[in-house]
């Protein structure tokens, strides 16, 4: 049954976000035991209407996926895979067929909604980081937590333990113009985080970087959604990217081809531990 807006229950404690930022990666392959469908896709379709052409961007689309699961949706340009997400993310309304997200259905939410819907539940990753480039890494990663009415101190120090998580603690005063690539990377992966977020969305998160930096921030990724079993919905064309994903959704013109599943325990044996046991900080 579908859930209405005002039902939402209250936005986690700063105390409960804050607790559980341990950095620890004892169950970092843990196993949701039950799995709960978190984002579930029904008969989905999105036409395009250009001049008097029709593009169907994606035809009839059926998909589910659970909690704790690292989700690629893996397709060549064009294929429809931008096109999804944002349906899923709610930016987009679909032609057709519908969008259920811890029971919410996203489509038939008002702008409003949805807006308090993503803060709360949502995190974003973006190919070109999206960074304010007035703020520094601090407030840009603390930025999320504002609309949450958490005190100033207590956003920096949230902000801080994030930015420290993703390797950057010493370049918090640094603004995006000052950092790398990879970096600035790393920032947009703090600040999708940093509000412990069910799911997080990533439209190529690894579009702009090159192959050593692409797998450092796939490891990122994939270790702190681990560390509180997080969704992750990934889009990307590398295949690369999608070893690290225990369900990869293959899609081509607006159709699912095929639906991938392998253990997260796989994943962490084959692409995480040698990672780990071989990285050495730059
Ligand atoms: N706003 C729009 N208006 C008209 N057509 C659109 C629009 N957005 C996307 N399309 C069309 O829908 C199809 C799917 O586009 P989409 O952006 O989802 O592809 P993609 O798989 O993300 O590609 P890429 O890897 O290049 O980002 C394409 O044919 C595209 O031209
Ligand atoms: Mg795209």
């Amino acid at each position: 049954m579908v859930t209405e807006i005002n039902q939402l229950p209250e936005v986690e404690p700063v105390e409960s976000i804050d607790q559980s930022m341990t950095g620890s990666t004892t169950n970092a392959n843990a196993k949701a035991i039950k799995p709960e469908c978190i984002i579930e896709v029904k008969d989905l379709r999105k036409v395009y209407k250009v001049g008097t052409e029709r593009v169907v961007a994606l035809n009839q689309i059926n998909l589910s996926i659970f909690k704790g699961e690292i989700c690629c949706i893996l397709g060549t340009s064009g294929s429809g895979k931008s096109t999804l997400l944002n349906m899923m993310a709610g930016l987009e309304k679909p032609t057709k067929g519908s969008i259920e997200i811890k029971g919410h259905a996203i489509e038939k939410m008002t702008e409003k909604q949805l807006a308090v819907f993503r803060q709360k539940y949502i995190g974003f990753i973006f190919q070109s980081y999206n960074l304010l480039t007035a703020l520094t890494a601090l407030e840009n990663v603390a930025m999320p937590l504002i609309f949450r009415g958490i005190s100033k101190s207590a956003r920096e120090k949230i902000a801080k333990k994030y930015l420290k998580m993703v390797g950057l603690g010493e370049r918090i005063k640094h603004k995006p113009s000052q950092m790398s690539g990879g970096q600035q990377q790393r920032v947009g992966i703090a600040r999708a985080f940093v509000g412990a977020p069910d799911i997080i969305f990533a439209d190529e998160p690894t579009g702009n970087l090159d192959t050593k930096t692409s797998i450092e921030v796939m490891h990122i990724m994939w270790k702190m959604a681990r560390e509180k079993n997080q969704t992750i919905v990934i889009v990307t064309h590398d295949p690369e990217v999608a070893l690290y994903a225990d369900k990869v959704i293959h899609i081509r013109d607006g159709d699912i081809q095929s639906i991938e599943v392998r253990s997260l325990d796989d994943v962490y044996e084959k692409y995480i531990k040698p990672y780990e046991e071989n990285y050495v900080q730059i």
